[in-house]
């Protein structure tokens, strides 16, 4: 197996286990064509702590797609959204490229992008209490036990989606692979700050507004039954936030 591309350490210092392994593979003219043309329109600096108001120059609930692939589903949700504003990241680039294609074909407004590690992006650069919405559809299952660090699901994500999250935020997940669906329950379980929108270890009905992705339709082709997980974040925690970086807003 081809080693993972080695990333710089997180910001103490440690090499962070990643979720992703970088594999460019081919890009397409129409695909490195937009990235040229179109990241200056689109595309978001990661190195900066992320102000929503400032980027798209109102204040509207902001939601965050994790890991959106070709794109498909974040456009989708930010067309039919437009009182909402929506940040996208992604580290496959070609994939980055076909999105800024079809938010240029759609002639979005609402949506940036950031080509980043997501799990670096929330640690340090997502102002606390600052997102409506974190999604996260059909994460790589990484199936292998030895490979079980690799998911992105894990207590420090977890905790960092929550402390980005607002009172009453929702973090939505979706997967094809029951074993990581087991996962992800059990993770968000063990947080007290987060509730189960179907009740204590149940799953969530699909809600219809959830745009069906190019993963999941694979899945389904293989005969995969999709989990949905709902979970949103409670009023009262008693669990401390992992990162002390950022200061609150306002
Ligand atoms: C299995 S694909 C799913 C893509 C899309 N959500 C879908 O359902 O079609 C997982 C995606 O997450 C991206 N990804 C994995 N780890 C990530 C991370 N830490 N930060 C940002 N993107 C990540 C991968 O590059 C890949 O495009």
């Amino acid at each position: 197996m081809k080693k993972p591309t080695p990333f710089p350490a997180d910001q103490s210092g440690r090499r962070r286990v990643r979720s992703f392994v970088l594999r460019e593979g081919r890009m397409t003219r129409a695909q490195r064509s937009a990235l040229d043309r179109l990241w200056d329109r689109f595309g978001l600096d990661a190195g900066q702590i992320l102000d929503c108001a400032e980027l798209f120059g109102r204040t509207a609930p902001v939601i965050l797609e994790i890991g959106f692939g070709n794109g498909d589903a974040l456009c989708h949700m930010a067309l039919a959204d437009p009182n909402a504003d929506f940040v996208g990241i992604e580290v496959h680039r070609p994939g980055i490229g076909s999105a800024l294609l079809k938010l240029e074909q759609n002639e979005a407004t609402n949506v940036r992008v950031a080509c980043a590690d997501a799990a670096d992006l929330l640690e340090s650069r997502i102002p606390p209490g600052s997102l409506a919405g974190v999604r996260l559809y059909f994460p790589d299952p990484w199936p292998k036990k030895k490979h079980h660090k690799r998911r992105i699901v894990q207590d420090a994500f977890v905790r960092n989606v929550h402390t980005a999250l607002e009172t009453g935020g929702v973090f939505h997940l979706a997967t094809d692979w029951a074993p990581y669906a087991e996962h992800m329950l059990e993770t968000l379980a063990r947080h007290d700050g987060f509730r189960n929108l179907a009740g204590p270890g149940n799953f969530s009905e699909r809600p219809d507004w959830r745009p069906q992705t190019r993963f999941e339709r694979r899945g389904l082709r293989m005969g995969h039954q999709v989990f949905d997980l709902l979970f949103e974040k409670s009023a009262v925690t008693t669990s401390p936030p992992l990162r002390a970086s950022i200061n609150s807003p306002g």
